[in-house]
C-alpha cells in the first residue's frame, strides 16, 4: 500500500473511536492500552481491517460488538506475547525446590498466560531432568492463554532453531527434534513433552473451574497492562483455585503489594498461599 493510502486509511481513526477500540480492548482482555502503546495498537488493528476489508474504525469496532468479528481475531491484535525458553531461571529452580519437598505426586502446575509455550515446555523439561519418572502421569501442566492464534503455535510444538539456542545440550536432545526438508531451520517438541501438557484457552479475567487445587501457578508478564481493578479480580480468582502452601510466580516487574494479602512473599515474585 502506497504511504498516501496508508495516511488516508490512518486518518479513518477518530480520537473517539479510538476511545470505543479501547475500551472493547478492556473489556475482553482487561488490558489497559497505555498512550505509549496507542500507534502499536493502530497499526496492528488497521492490518486487521485492510485484510478483512473494513474501511473505518467505527464499522470494525461494530462488528466486534455483534460478534462478526470473532473474539480471537480481535484479542490476537492486542496481545503482547513475548516470551522464551526458562525466562526468570530462578522461578524453575523454585519449582525444583518445592517439588523436593513436597513430592511430585498428584501435583498440577499451570502456565497461565503461556504465549507460544516456551513456558509449559520449560517446565516439563525442568520436571524430566529432576523428577525423571513424575513425566509419567504424576505432574499434569495446564498451559494456557486468552490468544487462540499464540495457543495454537503453543500446542504445535514448533520453534525456529536460534529459539532454542538458550538451553543445554542436554535439554536440546531431551526435548526436541530437528526439523528436515521443509522444516529444517526448525525444531519440534518431543512426543513426551506434548503428552505432559494440556493446552485450553482461558481468559484470567472470568471465573475460573479446576477439578481440585492447582498447585504451581505461573503468571508471569500478564497483568502489566492491567490496571489496578482488573489486578486485584485475576488474583483473587487465582487465590480461589490454590490452597495454603500451593506456590505462585508472578513476573519480574509485578507485584501483589496492594493487590492482595492471600498470599505471602517468600522472595523476588516468589508467593505462597496462606
Ligand atoms: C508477554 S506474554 C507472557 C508469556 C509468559 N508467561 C512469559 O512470562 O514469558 C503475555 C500473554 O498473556 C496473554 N494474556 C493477555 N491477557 C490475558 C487474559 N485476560 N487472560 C489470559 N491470557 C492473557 C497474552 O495473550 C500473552 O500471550
Amino acid at each position: 500500500m502506497h504511504a498516501h493510502t496508508e495516511d488516508l486509511f490512518a486518518q479513518k481513526i477518530s480520537s473517539a473511536d479510538f476511545r470505543r477500540i479501547r475500551s472493547l480492548i478492556y473489556q475482553h482482555t482487561a488490558i489497559v492500552v497505555p498512550e505509549e502503546k496507542k500507534d502499536f495498537i493502530r497499526s496492528r488493528i488497521l492490518k486487521r481491517m485492510r485484510h478483512i476489508n473494513v474501511a473505518s474504525l467505527s464499522q470494525y469496532c461494530d462488528l466486534v460488538e455483534t460478534g462478526e468479528e470473532p473474539l480471537s481475531d480481535f484479542t490476537s491484535q492486542v496481545t503482547t506475547n513475548h516470551t522464551h525458553f526458562f525466562r526468570e531461571k530462578h522461578h524453575f529452580d523454585t519449582l525444583v525446590e518445592f517439588l523436593r519437598k513436597t513430592g511430585c505426586e498428584r501435583k498440577v502446575i499451570w502456565s497461565s498466560a503461556c504465549s507460544s509455550g516456551e513456558e509449559p515446555y520449560s517446565i516439563a523439561l525442568t520436571i524430566r531432568e529432576n523428577f525423571p519418572s513424575a513425566c509419567n502421569g504424576a505432574v499434569k501442566i495446564i498451559a494456557s492463554d486468552l490468544d487462540e492464534k499464540i495457543l495454537e503455535q503453543a500446542q504445535s510444538g514448533v520453534y525456529a532453531e536460534k529459539r532454542i539456542e538458550v538451553l543445554t545440550p542436554a535439554q536440546k536432545s531431551l526435548g526436541f527434534m530437528r526439523g528436515r526438508n521443509e522444516m529444517s531451520g526448525t525444531v519440534k517438541a518431543k512426543e513426551w513433552m506434548k503428552s505432559m501438557i494440556e493446552f485450553q484457552k482461558i481468559n484470567l479475567m472470568e471465573p475460573l473451574s479446576f477439578n481440585g487445587s492447582i498447585d504451581v501457578i505461573f503468571c508471569r508478564n500478564v497483568v502489566i497492562y492491567f490496571d489496578h481493578e482488573s489486578k486485584i479480580k485475576m488474583f483473587r480468582n487465582l487465590a480461589d483455585i490454590q490452597k495454603r502452601g500451593d506456590l505462585l510466580l508472578i513476573g519480574h516487574s509485578e507485584s501483589l503489594n496492594g493487590i492482595s494479602d492471600a498470599y505471602r512473599c517468600l522472595g523476588s515474585t516468589v508467593y505462597e498461599r496462606i
